[in-house]
């Protein structure tokens, strides 16, 4: 979604906003623009990449200390230059970008137009610095306070005066915004990443707080009263090098690639050092609630959705807990039973998905005890809910969700253990589960040397239009995730079925033209899903079956095959979700697409 950069006091604001931007790429754009303050303001725009930015400016460079900057994701309007950001007031004295959504633009458009405003875009955002020009009387902090407290929706913003070309005013309400804390500089933006190289201290700005910077200094306000308020100053808990693509071609490849890692970073401090006992630390000031409850419900969207549908069957088998799966925007369109007793697990790599926020905000209204897993640290979501637990992933910057997707799996695997262990769960049985979830990491490795494989595989459906993912059990929400990766990055129309379902209607759609991967695990489903095979493979439709060689072995000869490594039914699901993984970057490649940054999509998708 929209990312937001701002600097003042930097020796080169341009290139600093250039490369800022850059590093903000990742949440997903579509235009991309900024305003340098000097004897004037310089404001150029485009509507496409920050590489055209680049060029733009670099064609007629100029030397400023302070900036805002900004990558647009077109809501309001439709990715233009016009529409893009920075937008200025009527007499181009104050400019501005913005993050989030103004739900009541149009009734303020409409007072400010009739009082003489006019307006040069179609977006939400405009309104902003006309409303600040209304109110401005030569104190930039007064009058910003003052315009966004007329907001109702949700904003981060960042606003240049041209009478006070050394300062920066942010607000937020909703939308992140981290300031970051330079000797002579300082510096904001929409998450750490474009600070991460100047300085490690950064703040926070919480919801409904105003902050003032100027070169090396940040003050911070209520923007209610304009009361300061002293600001906790934190450490970026992110280095660097964590955050380059390194010799990998793509940030998901890498991100794949580093997730036997990510597994025992998410086991570290929860899996004791003998490998016998889950605990988790971080929960154990909550122990009456984490033992209280008498059911759960499990909301997020998209992968960590996926992630949960699973979590509800480890729950379910393991700590014997009722778990109903609630699509986050489900909260607030239906009205979902949260009876008092009731956990509500909100999960979410970035912690700023809107529609999960607001489902936290919802069930919190319900009295329900909210236990937020994020994998990005200081979230919105983090601080709204009851308590938070962080994966420790690392950064993710695919837009595609690969280990955090995964990470969550693992991590609803040993939250049921913990839960059924404060229930009714044996030191054994809980020994035993433990000593088979260590070895995940090296399973992974396993499924990742299959690459030559999957990669010939991708190649050799790269032809198809339609695929069908099916699995049972624990495979059928790997299912629904293989087939979101496929479509997310590669634009190919890809279905997740229970596989049982599949003779409920979508058989329909069988030709020899529509790939099925067929996901196999063990146990009772397996004979099932083998029959399903059959069913596909007498209506001409290629099947590519993931399966071990054991569960395999019922398989008709001459079926594509992907071995998946001979393990635990619990694990199966990560496993096989890595193979998919693998299959859905290979495909993308294999068509030529922008693999971290598809089209229309964003990695925090921070708008209802
Ligand atoms: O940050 P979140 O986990 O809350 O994001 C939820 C979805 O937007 C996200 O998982 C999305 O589906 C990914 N692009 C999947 O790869």
């Amino acid at each position: 979604m929209c990312g937001i950069a701002g600097c003042t006091g930097m020796s080169d604001a341009g290139k600093f906003l250039l490369n800022a931007l850059k590093r903000l790429e990742y949440r997903g754009y579509d235009s991309a623009g900024m305003t340098l303050t000097g004897d004037g303001f310089r404001t150029i725009k485009v509507a496409g990449k920050v590489a055209d930015l680049e060029a733009k400016y670099l064609s007629d460079p100029y030397l400023s200390l302070t900036g805002i900057a900004h990558t647009r994701w077109a809501t309001h309007g439709v990715p233009s230059e016009n529409n893009a950001h920075p937008h200025l007031c009527c007499n181009g004295r104050i400019s501005i970008v913005h993050n989030g959504i103004l739900n009541n633009y149009l009734s303020l458009k409409d007072r400010l137009e009739k009082a003489g405003h006019h307006f040069l875009s179609e977006t939400d955002s405009e309104v902003i610095p006309h409303l600040i020009e209304s109110l401005y009387d030569g104190d930039p902090i007064r009058s910003v306070s003052q315009a966004v407290e007329q907001l109702s929706g949700s904003f981060a913003i960042a606003v240049i005066f041209k009478d006070h070309p050394d300062q920066i005013i942010c607000a937020r309400k909703g939308s992140p915004l981290v300031i970051g804390l330079c000797t002579g500089c300082t510096l904001a933006a929409s998450d750490v990443l474009p600070i991460v190289p100047y300085t490690k201290k950064v703040i926070y700005l919480q919801d409904g707080e105003l902050a003032s910077l100027t070169p090396g200094r940040a003050q911070i306000f209520q923007i209610k009263s304009l009361k300061e308020v002293s600001a906790v100053i934190e450490d970026i808990g992110v280095d660097e090098s964590s955050i380059q693509k390194g010799a990998y071609e793509h940030f998901m490849l890498k991100e794949i690639m580093e997730q036997p890692e990510a597994f025992l970073n998410v086991m570290e401090g929860r899996v004791d050092a003998d490998g016998e006992q889950v605990v988790f630390s971080e929960l154990l000031h909550y122990a009456r609630e984490m033992t209280s409850f008498s059911r759960i419900i499990i909301t997020g969207c998209g992968s960590s959705l996926h992630a949960g549908l699973i979590g509800k069957y480890f729950l379910e088998e393991i700590a014997l807990i009722p778990v109903s799966v609630e699509q986050s925007s489900e909260f607030q369109c239906r009205n979902p039973i949260v009876e008092p007793g009731t956990l509500v697990i909100a999960i979410s790599q970035s912690g700023e998905t809107a529609d999960t926020l607001a489902a936290v905000r919802e069930a919190k209204a319900k009295r329900a005890f909210v236990l937020a897993v994020c994998n990005c640290e200081n979230s919105s979501m983090a601080r709204a809910a009851d308590a938070v637990s962080y994966l420790h992933a690392g950064p993710e910057q695919s837009v595609a969700s690969t280990k955090a997707y995964t990470c969550q799996v693992l991590f609803l695997l040993l939250f049921a253990i913990s839960l059924g262990r404060s229930r009714h769960l044996s030191i054994d049985r809980e020994r035993e589960l433990v000593q088979t979830i260590k070895k995940l990491p090296l399973f992974c490795k396993e499924m990742l040397a299959a690459v030559p494989q999957i990669r010939e595989l991708a190649g050799k459906y790269s032809y198809a239009r339609d695929f069908f993912y099916i699995g049972r059990g624990y495979l059928y929400p790997t299912a629904l995730e293989g087939a979101l990766k496929l479509k997310e990055i590669s634009y190919i129309h890809a279905e997740g079925y229970h596989a049982a379902e599949l003779k409920h209607g979508p058989i329909a759609l069988l030709d020899a033209s529509t790939p099925v991967i067929a996901l196999i695990g063990k146990g009772v489903g397996q004979e099932k899903t083998i029959g399903t095979i059959q069913e596909c493979l007498a209506r001409h439709a290629p099947v590519v079956a993931l399966a071990s060689e054991t569960s395999g072995e019922k398989l008709s000869p001459g079926i594509d095959r992907i071995i998946i490594p001979e393990c635990s039914p619990l694990l199966n699901s990560v496993i096989t979700a890595v193979a998919l993984q693998l299959f859905a970057y290979y495909f993308a490649k294999e068509k030529g697409c922008s693999i971290d940054q598809p089209r229309n999509l964003a990695k925090s998708v921070t708008v209802e």
